[in-house]
Order: structure tokens, then C-alpha cells, then sequence
């Protein structure tokens, strides 16, 4: 059996908005009810999960009822920080068996998830404890102390990490178990919980998708609505380079056009 947990439980600082990012609408539905949707149609997911910003716990309802997501079996408060709400989701799960249940934890504002990423990490669950997903990164990525770099990794050895992030749930729950008895525990996701908490779990790592951003900054939402008229059925069918081509004004691209 397989959960998504759909982790909405944040305020969306820099998007710098009273409304969290995830109830902002683009191409007509919140950001929270495109998610949504995803996994509802994914054949491989049974039950999916929300974990929300408590102030919008009736607005978290209200996207459930609209995108008519029947998976759904609770909407539930979320934590203080990220890993808090991956903690009160693990333990919404209690009652599920812990060796035979799998759970991907996916980040409510990336609402342009590929059915292909689900797939694919549902099948690296049936051999892995544990899978990523991630692409490569086109910026070459510094690290830095107080301003001063202190290493440049080789950018080959790069990805930048996106979601879902799946797990079996004995092996997260274990993870999670450790790093809370660590004062020091800070983390952004959930597969470094398991690299720290359970040095030795190899960790699979799934191709993800340049569409699967994380809507953050206001800029974030201009992109994701371009990405949706292209994935929108009035909108031409134009592969990325034909629309790459179109871009440069060689080709006049009318959107709604027949
Ligand atoms: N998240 C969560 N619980 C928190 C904080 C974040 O479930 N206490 C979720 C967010 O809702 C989001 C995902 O984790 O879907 C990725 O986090 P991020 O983009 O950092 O979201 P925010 O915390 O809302 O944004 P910001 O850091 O700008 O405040």
C-alpha cells in the first residue's frame, strides 16, 4: 500500500503573501488542487494525506472537495517547520503496518509532477528502502561561509533534489526516531534524515523533471502558469524546442488558437 503525504503546511515567507503559496490559483485552480489531482489520477497511490498550515485547515477541505480527490482520508495540521510535519504525518500513519506500507512525501507547492516521477519511485520502493528524486543542476553550485566560498563541488556530482521523496515507513519512522533525540537535528527534507539518522541506507536517486519546480518567489508563479498553458489541451502542441524556437519570435505562437 502506498500514501502520498502532501506536505502543505507552510506559510510561503518568500513568496511574501498572507494567503501560503499553496492556495494561490494558477490556470484556474489552487496550487494545492493541481497537486492534489496528480496524485488522485497516479494508479499506484491508495491514500493520500494533508498536512496544512493550521490557520487554512478549511481551505485545505474546500481544495480536497473541489479537485473530488476520494483518496484523501484526512486533513490534518501541520507542524512549526518541514520536519515537524513529516513527524505529525508519521504519526497519522500509527496504524499503518510499518513493513508493508510505503509512503511518499511530496511538497504541496511543486503542483507540475510528471505521473512518470510517481511511477517511478513507486517502482524503486519494491527493491529500495529509500528514493530521491533530483536533476541535474545548470548552475555550478558554490559553498560558502559568510560570504566567502569555501568550496566549489565538481557540478558532475551535483543534483538538485526535488520531491517526492519515498520511503518505507519503518524505515523514515526509524530515521525520524534518532534525529528527534538529536539536539542539533535540522534538516529541509527527508532523505538527509535517513543519511544521517541511518548511515548505510542506500538511498536510490530517480530522475526528476525541470517542471517539477517548487514554486517559492513571486517569479516561480509566472513560469508555472507558462507551464500550464503548455501542458493545457487549447494550447498548441509544441515540443520544448519548438516552444524554445517560438520564444525567439521566428514562430508566432497564438494560445486557444484551434
Ligand atoms: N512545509 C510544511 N510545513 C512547514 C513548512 C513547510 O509542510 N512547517 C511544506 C510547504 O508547505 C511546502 C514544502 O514544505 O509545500 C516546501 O517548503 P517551502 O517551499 O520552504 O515552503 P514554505 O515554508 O511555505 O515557504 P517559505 O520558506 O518561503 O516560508
Amino acid at each position: 500500500r502506498t500514501v502520498a503525504v502532501i506536505l502543505a503546511g507552510g506559510s510561503g515567507q518568500r513568496m511574501g503573501l498572507s494567503t501560503p503559496k499553496q492556495l494561490l490559483k494558477i490556470a484556474g485552480k489552487t496550487i494545492l488542487e493541481h497537486t492534489l489531482c496528480v496524485f488522485q489520477e497516479a494508479p499506484d497511490i491508495d491514500e493520500i494525506l494533508v498536512l496544512m498550515n493550521p490557520g487554512f485547515l478549511n481551505d485545505a477541505a474546500e481544495c480536497v472537495k473541489k479537485a473530488g480527490c476520494s483518496k484523501v482520508t484526512a486533513v490534518l495540521p501541520g507542524g512549526t517547520s518541514r520536519n515537524a510535519t513529516t513527524q505529525l504525518a508519521l504519526d497519522a500513519l500509527a496504524d499503518h503496518p510499518a513493513d508493508s506500507t510505503n509512503v511518499l512525501f511530496h511538497d504541496a507547492v511543486r503542483p507540475l509532477l510528471s505521473q512518470r516521477i510517481i511511477r517511478d519511485c513507486v517502482t524503486a520502493l519494491r527493491e529500495h528502502l529509500a528514493v530521491d528524486v533530483a536533476i541535474p543542476s545548470a548552475d555550478t553550485i558554490i559553498q560558502v561561509d559568510e560570504d566567502v566560498i569555501v568550496d566549489v563541488p565538481r557540478r558532475a556530482n551535483l543534483r538538485r533534489g526535488q520531491t517526492p521523496q519515498g520511503f518505507r515507513l519503518a524505515t523514515i519512522r526509524a530515521a525520524y526516531e534518532k534525529a528527534w533525540r538529536d539536539d542539533g537535528f535540522e534538516a529541509t527534507d527527508d532523505c538527509s534524515v535517513v543519511l544521517r539518522y541511518l548511515p548505510g541506507t542506500p538511498i536510490y536517486v530517480v530522475p526528476g523533471d525541470e517542471h517539477n519546480m517548487k514554486v517559492t518567489e513571486p517569479v516561480d508563479m509566472f513560469v508555472a502558469d507558462k507551464l500550464f498553458q503548455l501542458a493545457s489541451s487549447d494550447a498548441p502542441d509544441l515540443t520544448e524546442d519548438q516552444y524554445a524556437e517560438a520564444l525567439t519570435g521566428k514562430t508566432v505562437v497564438v494560445f486557444g488558437a484551434s
